[in-house]
């Protein structure tokens, strides 16, 4: 079952019903001015930090399920109705909203009057913009109101919701004919605002929330709309608000439009007043002005599709499949852009006030953004590698504002400095820019310890070195890539974090994961040596590796597939000897990736048991069989319920692992089939299962165990994202950076018979026509000339690049 469908032409989910499964939501913003958006208007505004300044209230674990938001309700002669439906559920005659890229619109008919919101925030402007059209459809005059609503969060979001003695206290606004200004703490600290406005006189305001609701109402039943009426009143302590009256007159068949807008200013903090208690508010009143007409907005909003336009410009691919097309060229791309901005920080799973930027998952972000935003790719590489230590371990996670590891967390997960590796490699594959291994950063956030970016590179390749186990094999410390599996923990505390208590030191607990890891990205670390005209490095960096791959293949094959680690006793988890949890997903991936067992049979071997005991239609399970018993020496994976997250979930982010194995084996129809069992566009049809957004990854969908198994959970700000667009733009469509060329690999179904892809990369554009059999040897042509193998040299920037590939 469907709950709408996707527009290619418009690059826009079109939602039909109100009645989705779960708030679908989009996000608007570019660059420092975010907000969250749900089909029926939900959501919050804030400025770069979702915790700290937090512009408006939402309010989570909350029931009905996503209240709140935006709210613009009609009082049509007393008929009291929503376009966004609700919060007041009057049926309407048509309702319809647009989730595109970087806009959302939402539109609602009733009784002859079509009312539509099209939300977003301009390029370059730290405010959201509402814009609303009202249109008469009836052979009659209609004489209307029309009541704006949002409620302030008085900024730090996490004492928004626990600090009551003071907060209860604090709020305060001031209002200007139809600009409001939301000024909580201004008169003190904060030398920034908030501001309200709408680009026409109004009939009443409302800045309180009790006067606008009614003390005891839900948002369905506020007392002002009902009344027709504003209280004009102003907020003093208790809820600010934000609420516009118009009153709007519409002769048959006319349209009006009207302009509100949301915004963030700073004051400088000697030019905050204007007068004695009076706030300095010329910059809202610039901004206001700036949106003063519907042609003002209209220009702002062409200027965001550009924006759009000009960033997705750099992969497409033009198939006879439009849910593979509209997978790579819209939804996949879009997600990317939206982990790069969010990070894990803000969506409907995740509140904007816990985790900062992990240092993993940043790094593996960069696969999915590199292409889109090489600048700012760049940027991001050298904060993260400023959390590194001396030794190569990291921070997990360090503070967006300040750029700052979080010493509560500290480090000790030991996958972690091999990811940096990767980021940097896809970096300089994607850019050419190897003086990016030449710049100086620090360890540890400290300028007095810093090193070149190849220093740092040199010991994350060490550091899985320094320190291995009894068998040779990378200890895990925390937990590696599965933040659940934690083999020193032992934790019987309820409440106690999993991955911050660490009550046994370990030296046995060893990662077949992070060894399987260090043989795919180890070479990638061998090679930018040998770049660098550092051989003796680059030699030292091969035999390493060989050396890897040969005790993974000693010591982590189980028999039919790869181990998943030895536990602190040195037992091994992740075999047939197991009662539960036999075989786990990660290492088959990755021993594949790492070239472990090519030759002999254990990778196919690897590969043929993950189908035949991970497979779902559903995706393919974590592991299996599910732990049903909590067990206190493997730590947080076990405590889940069977079938949920870690313990045998179908987690998104990794199936990719196997998708890109399929590929490099050259299975090419089993790589196609596995992306089709977890990639939205294909699940859009089961969706009432699904029940997340079909248009974007989730983390995690139920595995084969779970009581509800096919629904998704998690959806937006995961790792998923981007393996999953280097899966399929890299590996089944098979166009890939290379250090010296772009690598042309093909290796999806045969039912995707001819497609072209269009790349630009470092300033050249590559047309890639395919003509695709489903096997995986390709004969390649480039500007008429077949060449040896499959890598197309890199042409001068400027230049078009014609290739011709046959599977
Ligand atoms: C979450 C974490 C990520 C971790 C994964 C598996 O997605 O953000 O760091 O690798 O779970 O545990
Ligand atoms: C929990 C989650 C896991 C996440 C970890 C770190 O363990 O289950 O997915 O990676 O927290 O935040």
């Amino acid at each position: 079952m469907k709950y709408g469908h996707f527009d290619d032409a418009a690059r826009e989910y079109v939602i039909t019903t109100p009645h989705t499964p779960y708030p679908w939501i989009n996000y608007l913003g570019t660059q420092e001015f975010f907000s969250l958006v749900s089909h029926t208007g939900g959501g919050y505004a804030f400025y770069r930090d979702a915790k700290l300044r937090r512009l408006t209230r939402y309010r989570y674990n909350n029931t009905p399920v996503d209240d709140g938001g935006r709210i613009f309700t009609i009082n049509d002669g007393g008929d009291v109705w929503s376009p966004s439906y609700r919060p007041y559920k009057t049926e309407l005659d048509h309702f319809e909203t647009r989730h595109g890229l970087g806009y959302t619109q939402i539109t609602g008919t009733r009784n002859g009057l079509e009312a539509s919101v099209l939300m977003f925030v301009p390029v370059d402007t730290n405010a959201e913009i509402h814009h609303v059209t009202l249109t008469n459809t009836t052979d009659a005059a209609k004489q209307v109101s029309l009541f704006s609503f949002v409620e302030f969060c008085l900024w730090n979001a996490e004492d928004d919701q626990t600090n009551y003695q003071r907060n209860l206290s604090i709020g305060e606004v001031q209002v200007d004919g139809s600009a409001i200004y939301h000024l909580t703490e201004y008169r003190e600290r904060r030398n920034h605002y908030a501001a309200y406005g709408v680009n026409a006189p109004v009939a009443g305001f409302d800045t309180d929330r009790d006067t606008f609701l009614g003390l005891g109402n839900g948002f369905h039943e506020a007392a002002v709309p009902h009344a027709g009426v504003s209280g004009n009143s102003v907020a003093s302590g208790w809820y600010p608000i934000g609420s516009h009256h118009l009153s709007v007159e519409l002769a048959p068949g006319e349209s009006k439009r009207y302009v509100f807008t949301l915004g963030y200013l700073e004051n400088d903090p000697e030019d905050k007043w204007e007068a004695p208690g009076v706030a300095n508010t010329a910059g809202a009143r610039a901004l206001l002005e700036r949106f003063a007409t519907s042609d003002a907005a209209d220009a702002e909003f062409s200027r965001l599709q550009e924006y759009w336009d000009d960033l997705l410009g750099s992969y497409t691919v033009s198939s006879p499949d439009d849910r593979l097309d509209r997978s790579v060229n819209i939804w996949n791309q879009y997600q990317c852009m939206v982990t790069y901005n969010m990070s894990r920080s803000a969506s409907y799973f995740e509140t904007g006030m816990g985790r900062g930027m992990g240092f993993r998952d940043s790094s593996q972000d960069l696969l999915g953004f590199v292409h889109l935003v090489p600048e700012r790719a760049r940027e991001r590489i050298l904060d993260i590698a400023a959390t590194q230590f001396p030794d190569g371990s990291a921070y997990h996670q360090y503070q967006p504002l300040t750029k700052r590891g979080n010493h509560a967390l500290g480090s000790g997960f030991n996958d972690d400095p091999l990811w940096l590796i990767l980021g940097v490699a896809a970096y300089i594959k994607e850019t050419g820019d190897e003086a990016i291994l030449d710049e100086m950063v620090p360890f540890d956030n400290d300028d007095t310890q810093a090193d070149t970016l190849m220093e740092h590179l040199r010991r994350s390749f060490n550091h899985p070195l320094d320190k291995a186990g009894p068998h040779g094999l990378p200890l895990i410390g925390r937990a590696d890539w599965n933040d659940c599996l934690n083999l020193n923990c032992f934790s019987t505390e309820p409440g106690e974090s999993f991955q911050t208590t660490g009550n046994r030191t370990g030296g046995v607990a060893e990662s077949i994961m992070i060894a399987a890891m260090f043989c795919a990205i180890g070479p990638e670390y061998a090679e930018l040596a040998r770049r660098r005209g550092d051989t003796a490095e680059a030699e030292r960096a091969d035999a390493a590796v060989a050396q890897m791959r040969e005790v993974t293949a000693e010591h982590g094959w189980d028999g039919q597939w790869f181990l998943r680690a030895y536990d602190y006793f040195g037992d091994k988890v992740g075999s047939a000897q197991n009662a539960e949890g036999q075989i786990w997903i990660e290492p088959q991936g990755w021993a594949v990736m790492g070239g472990v067992g090519l030759d002999d049979g254990k990778a196919v071997a690897a590969l043929d048991s993950v189908h035949e005991r991970l497979n779902t239609d559903h995706g393919i399970v974590l592991l299996n069989p599910a732990y049903t018993e909590y067990h206190v020496e493997l730590g947080e994976v076990t405590s889940y319920p069977p079938g949920y997250k870690e313990n045998a979930g179908i987690f998104c982010h990794n199936n990719p692992w196997i998708i890109i194995g399929e590929a490099l084996l050259g299975r090419s129809e089993q790589a196609w089939q596995y992306w089709k069992q977890i990639a939205p566009a294909y699940r859009e049809e089961q969706s009432e299962v699904h029940r997340l957004e079909p248009y974007v990854y989730a983390q995690m969908i139920a595995g084969k165990d779970a009581v509800r198994h096919g629904e998704a959970k998690n959806s937006w700000l995961t790792g998923t994202a981007s393996w999953n667009f280097v899966a399929v733009s890299q590996y089944l469509l098979g166009v890939r950076p290379g250090y010296d060329g772009l690598i042309v690999e093909p290796r999806i179904g045969a039912d995707i018979g001819v497609y072209t892809v269009t790349r630009v990369i470092r300033g050249a554009t590559y047309v890639i026509t395919v003509t695709n059999s489903g096997g995986a040897d390709a004969v390649v042509t480039v500007d008429g000339e077949t060449i040896a193998g499959t890598v197309v040299p890199y042409a001068p920037a400027g230049s078009t690049v014609q290739v011709e590939v046959t599977v």
